[in-house]
């Protein structure tokens, strides 16, 4: 049976009672197929799985003054039933002001300068609210694993160093990316896009993934070429694509076993990110 918890002494007292090794999936709700990868993973490698649904203004543009943050896809029961049918053991649910009771927090967790660049740079303080939220999660859970999608590259990274840094006593897994049959990656954020904006943003993972195939053909990558692809593209506005490595977010010239080509873009009001892996011939 799932218990929902809608406060931290639920969430705690639910807690106490999960036998063996925890696992815990952090989510902002509206979940799909994606998530339920992430579930997955998690039962298999844990006794317990916790999932929280939390959409945490701190990490929107004004601490979630904005419409982003106001028309964030919102569908509890629709969630729960889908974590049910998931035979997860805890839900956490909690509202705003049971995570922030004294309003905004005095002390965050920064996330330094891997959380300006890339995203960052766009949405300046968004990775200080994921890094703050997410050091409260694990603290208030406590679990053995923690399961965070690849699609994030930046996030997953962020979160990898956060544990490093701060000395939190568990294991980050990543998990990879969940895509439509189009190949479009899944994101809640999709259930903005029309279908003629789902069409347009194919230009994404289409130009990734010849990104991938030049890498893996040892051809040169042309970064700039796929940048103008982008651009180009009917009813797509560029935000960034960068060649960077998984683990430091800096740059990097040339493909190998950390290289990844992030990219961000806004089609039909929808910010949309992506990323693959650029392999050299022989792996
Ligand atoms: O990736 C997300 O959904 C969020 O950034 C997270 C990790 C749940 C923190 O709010």
């Amino acid at each position: 049976m799932t218990v929902v918890a809608r406060t931290i002494a639920q969430l705690r007292a639910a807690v106490a009672e999960l036998p063996g090794a925890v696992g815990l999936v952090p989510t902002m709700g509206a979940l799909h197929d994606g998530h339920g990868q992430l579930v997955s993973l998690a039962a298999g490698e844990n006794t317990s799985v916790v999932v929280s649904i939390f959409v945490n203004p701190l990490q929107f543009t004004d601490l979630g003054d904005c419409d982003d943050y106001r028309h964030y896809p919102r569908d509890l029961d629709k969630d729960v039933a889908f974590l049910e049918s998931l035979d997860v053991d805890v839900v956490f649910a909690p509202a705003v002001e049971e995570m922030y009771p004294d309003g905004l927090p005095q002390v965050w967790v920064r996330a330094g300068e891997m959380g300006e660049r890339l995203e960052g740079a766009s949405r300046p303080g968004h990775f200080d609210g994921v890094t703050t939220v997410v050091a409260k999660l694990f603290h208030l859970v406590r679990p053995d694993r923690a399961y965070f999608g690849e699609k994030d590259a930046q996030q997953l990274a962020i979160i990898q160093r956060m544990v490093a840094d701060l000395d939190f006593d568990l294991q980050i897994r990543p998990v990879p990316i969940i895509r439509g049959a189009d190949g479009l990656a899944e994101s809640s954020r999709n259930q903005h896009l029309t279908r003629q904006a789902r069409e347009q943003a194919l230009v994404l993972p289409r130009t990734l993934s010849a990104l991938r195939e030049r890498a893996a053909a040892g051809q040169p990558l042309d970064v700039e070429g796929a940048r103008a692809t982008l651009s180009a593209a009917a009813g797509v506005e560029l935000d960034h694509l960068e060649v960077v490595d998984a683990a430091t977010l800096l740059p990097v010239d040339e493909v190998g076993a950390g290289a990844l080509a992030v990219a961000a873009i806004h089609v039909g009001g929808t910010r949309l990110i992506d990323n693959v892996r650029l392999l050299p011939p022989s792996a």
